[in-house]
């Protein structure tokens, strides 16, 4: 089949959107922010990705319902306090980060819904989650507003400078990060998800 999305987004015989079974798998960006009252928020993200690397650039698009006061926290956090951390979605988080995407009740954090603990950051001062292997943290470049949708939601991409990296030593091998060791999870279409665990090297051409 051939269609232009513009007409229809999902013409028979698709009941869903595609793209997102298309572009895959997309990398989760398990971003955290603050408020200005100094609230915690952590939610993932796989409208995610890096976009330079030097300097190093990451981005993350949160939607919402254009016109009420319905914006995420992860986007209103960051127009209060413009920084944000990126913790690495391992295989044994999947779980938890799956849990972080509830609206959670006002007052009560993701971290506490997820039972998991929040680490300190060094730079910035929203907190990581503290058993991620791995962790970006950033401090806001800009921020994009996206074209609203048929559905009346548009989004922003939030893109962050990234200031400050943790890896976990124990992953640290041969002067590479052991991708297989990671176990890093990766968001497919529908409700499918992957998990990097089957790599193979591919030397540029000469
Ligand atoms: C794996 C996964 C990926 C997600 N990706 C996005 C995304 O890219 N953009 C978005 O707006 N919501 C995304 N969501 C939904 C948000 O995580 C959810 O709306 C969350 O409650 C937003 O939290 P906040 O209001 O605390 O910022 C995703 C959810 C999951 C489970």
């Amino acid at each position: 089949m051939f269609y232009d999305p513009r007409e229809n987004l999902r013409p028979g015989p698709l009941s869903h959107n595609p793209l997102n079974a298309l572009v895959a798998p997309r990398p989760i960006g398990w971003i955290s922010t603050i408020s200005g009252q100094g609230e915690w928020n952590l939610a993932p993200f796989s409208y995610f990705n890096a976009f330079s690397a030097d300097p190093p650039l990451v981005g993350y698009a949160p939607n919402a319902k254009v016109g009420e006061d319905g914006a995420k926290d992860s986007l209103a956090n960051v127009l209060e306090v413009p920084e944000f951390t990126v913790s690495v979605v391992s295989a044994d988080l999947a779980e938890q980060m799956n849990e972080t995407s509830r609206a959670a009740p006002h007052g009560v954090s993701e971290y506490e819904l997820a039972g998991l603990e929040a680490g300190e950051s060094r730079l910035v001062r929203p907190p990581h989650v503290a058993l991620a292997r791995a962790v970006l943290e950033c401090q806001v470049f800009d921020i994009v507003e996206l074209p609203a949708g048929k559905d009346g939601r548009g989004s922003q991409l939030v893109l962050g400078e990234v200031i400050g990296i943790y890896i976990d030593d124990d992953l640290i091998v041969d002067g590479k990060v052991d991708g297989k060791a990671l176990r890093q999870v990766a968001r497919l279409g529908y409700f499918d998800y992957t998990v990097v665990d089957n790599l193979f090297e591919l030397l540029r051409p000469e």
